[in-house]
């Protein structure tokens, strides 16, 4: 990565690396955010399924929703942006749990939190990175296996995303899904999704629902869409394309060294000692 283009597009705050789309006017004022006790949160670590989380969720409301873009990203002009919005806000983000608004943490809002194999998440950001030039240039994925173990990537280490979220659990507000657990049986995640968002929804239509948010049906969706990123989950790109790359489980396998992943399981066990993961 040259260092030009990483102080052209990125900048720290808080310790944390944001592109410079997300200005720091922006980041300084999030705590004066007035939510509202109806927002949905979709939260994530980017790469981790939060257009898929979004394009299902965004089914099964039969009310008018408005899905924003982060919140985190913008200019200061954002947070009076979002209260213009009449109608019921679903608002995701990348923010750390301390980071968040504390609004939302005060009214109760509910959030939704989902993960993925921080493997596969780190090879879909390496793709991501190579193909975007919103974000600085990466040369290898060796290069960016070292940036992201080390937490030097966009929106910081997925260990202490994920961590800092992970105390917060057991919150009635919060539910914590995994990319994998969709993959595997989509009906039952958006089942519990339901449940959790009190939305009354018929087996059939959860099924309607999981066909229309397979990979290839999203991703077809999306070649037809001619989308405004400051207006979509992905701030970052208007190729929208980047987003609906593979879909795979395990797909870190094609990427990691045996040293790599020797690596990444040591630097794993020492992070997430204290967590159930
Ligand atoms: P890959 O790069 O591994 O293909 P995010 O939305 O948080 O940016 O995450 C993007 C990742 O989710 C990409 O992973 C993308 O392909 C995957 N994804 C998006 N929609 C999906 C779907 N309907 N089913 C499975 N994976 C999906």
């Amino acid at each position: 990565m040259s260092n030009s283009s990483e102080a052209e597009l990125l900048h720290l705050f808080k310790g944390i690396r944001f592109t410079t789309r997300s200005s720091p006017d922006l980041l300084k004022s999030l705590d004066t955010f007035d939510a509202r006790e109806d927002d949905v949160l979709l939260v994530s670590y980017p790469k981790s399924g939060t257009h898929w989380l979004a394009g299902v969720i965004t089914k099964l409301y039969n009310t008018q929703v408005t899905i924003t873009s982060p919140i985190e990203f913008g200019d200061i002009t954002k947070l009076d942006e979002l209260n213009k919005l009449s109608s019921k806000r679903i608002i995701p983000t990348h923010l750390d749990y301390n980071m968040l608004p504390r609004n939302f943490k005060n009214k109760k809002c509910k959030m939704i939190y989902i993960s993925r194999n921080p493997k596969d998440t780190a090879v879909s950001m390496y793709h991501y990175y190579r193909d975007n030039p919103n974000l600085p240039t990466i040369d290898t994925w060796t290069a960016f296996f070292d940036l992201f173990v080390k937490g030097n990537v966009v929106c910081g280490s997925w260990f202490d995303h994920f961590l800092s979220w992970e105390e917060h659990e057991d919150e009635k507000n919060i539910l914590f899904l995994f990319y994998e657990d969709m993959k595997k049986d989509l009906p039952k995640v958006v089942k519990e999704i339901t449940l959790f968002l009190s939305l009354n929804i018929s087996d059939k239509d959860i099924q309607d629902i999981c066909q229309k948010s397979s990979f290839s049906e999203m991703k077809n969706d999306t070649e037809k869409e001619n989308s405004n990123p400051s207006h979509t989950v992905c701030a970052l790109t208007s190729n929208r394309r980047l987003i609906f790359r593979k879909g795979a489980v395990g797909d870190w396998k094609n990427h990691f060294t045996p040293k790599q992943n020797i690596r990444f399981e040591e630097i794993f066990n020492e992070k997430m000692k204290l967590s159930k993961m």
